[in-house]
């Protein structure tokens, strides 16, 4: 049996599909991280969390990384709209909420407060700088934040990979029905490559299961699309991990790039959806030079592990030496730098996009065949978007 336990101690469940929609007259439209969050508020993945939150865990949220009832909690989950909107809500009113022209889910407004938004960058994104792209979110968005408890009315559209969206209920049915009683959580918005499976590995010698769980939300542009990496990560279980102590299936939140307060979210939602511990390592949720290397393992020391209930699991930066030959981190690997195999994301992605293959010490020949034959196949549809193509 597992033995981990839901954040607050229960899966929150709030989806209902039947729910009947009469005398509503108001509604909000969602941006695409809203309707992420409102559907995982939903599926018990953001639990206690049982809708958007209100002023007093906002502020605890954003102050303390906890809500006012203690429990632990690094990133506000909030709802955005312009004041027009929210001078025509009422307290109290239940609101649909849409997307695109379409109804996903309902709301009863119990606040509407307005945020010290530059507040609110200090402490969950450690910097103002409008080009870091979670804060330039945070500024873009409208300036009224609305409260209160969701109803998921509606499941969001799941791209081609359809079978691997799974909700915290079924992937602790799944854990179970495995045998699995240790589970380590990964989190990643990249492909797998050696480094990070070097992590996963070590991280198996010593618990069950590893389950791989993609974050497939929205992204930062130049991050490789969830499609194209989902494909990767197939064509990698399938060649190097054992088939009886892996499990794939996606994250559908969007990318905050909130590194430390991020870090310690993911762990805590990877705990609703049954982990017993949870992977962090370089740089984590990091982006640009904005984060410590090991800022988001640091950021643990905040909490006991009886509060968070999962454990973290720190990796060193890890690479391929070609003296040892042999992955290894500064932990194990005496040699210097001029040994090691290591190549920036942007570096990757620009090897990739041109059709050039990272060496197989970085990344597993089939991943980069899939990863080259993917954004391939990405610019030639983007060159025919935009008529550059004959
Ligand atoms: S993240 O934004 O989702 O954290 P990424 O997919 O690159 O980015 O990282 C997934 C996990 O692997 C994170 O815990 C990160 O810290 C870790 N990681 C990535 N690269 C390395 C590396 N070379 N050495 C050690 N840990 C790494």
């Amino acid at each position: 049996m597992v033995e981990s336990v839901p954040h607050g101690g229960k899966l929150v469940n709030r989806i209902d599909t039947h729910f009947s929609k009469e005398n509503i007259q108001h509604s909000v439209e969602l941006d695409k991280l809203e309707l992420s969050d409102l559907e995982l508020i939903a599926n018990g993945a953001y639990s206690p969390l049982e809708g958007f939150m209100g002023k007093e865990d906002y502020d605890s949220v954003v102050q303390n990384m906890r809500l006012t009832n203690g429990l632990p909690c690094s990133i506000p989950i909030t709802l955005a709209v312009d004041s027009m909107k929210a001078n025509q809500l009422k307290i109290g009113e239940t609101i649909y909420l849409m997307y695109d022209g379409t109804i996903y889910g309902v709301m009863t407004v119990e606040e509407k407060f307005q945020p010290d938004k530059k507040l609110e960058a200090e402490k969950v994104y450690r910097t103002t700088d409008p080009h870091h792209p979670g804060v330039k979110k945070l500024f873009n968005r409208p300036e009224v934040y609305l409260s209160g408890p969701i109803t998921l009315t509606k499941r969001p559209e799941k791209n081609k990979f359809e079978s691997y969206y799974l909700d915290p209920k079924q992937t602790r049915g799944k854990f179970e029905e495995l045998g699995w009683e240790t589970v380590v959580g990964f989190q990643t918005r990249n492909p797998v490559h050696r480094a990070h499976e070097y992590i996963q590995k070590s991280a198996l010698e010593i618990v069950d299961g590893l389950f791989l769980n993609p974050l497939v939300g929205e992204t930062k542009a130049d991050d490789i699309p969830s499609e194209i990496r989902m494909k990767s990560y197939q064509v990698l279980l399938e060649n190097y991990y054992p088939q009886d102590r892996v499990f794939l299936s996606v994250f559908p939140a969007a990318m905050r790039y909130a590194g430390p307060r991020e870090a310690i979210f993911h762990a805590i939602v990877r705990k609703n959806y049954g982990c017993t511990h949870f992977i962090v390592g370089r740089d984590h949720a990091g982006v640009g030079n904005y984060y410590g290397t090991y800022d988001a393992q640091k950021i643990f020391s905040h909490f006991t592990e009886d509060d968070l209930g999962i454990k973290p699991l720190f990796f060193e930066h890890s690479f391929y030496c070609k003296k040892c030959e042999n992955m290894a981190s500064a932990k194990t690997c005496p040699h210097d730098r001029g040994y090691h195999v290591i190549l920036s994301g942007t570096a990757v992605r620009e090897m990739l996009r041109n059709g050039v293959h990272p060496p197989k010490e970085f990344s597993r020949p089939e991943v980069v065949d899939i990863l080259i034959q993917g954004m391939k196949e990405m610019d030639i549809n983007e060159k025919s978007r935009i008529g550059q193509l004959p």
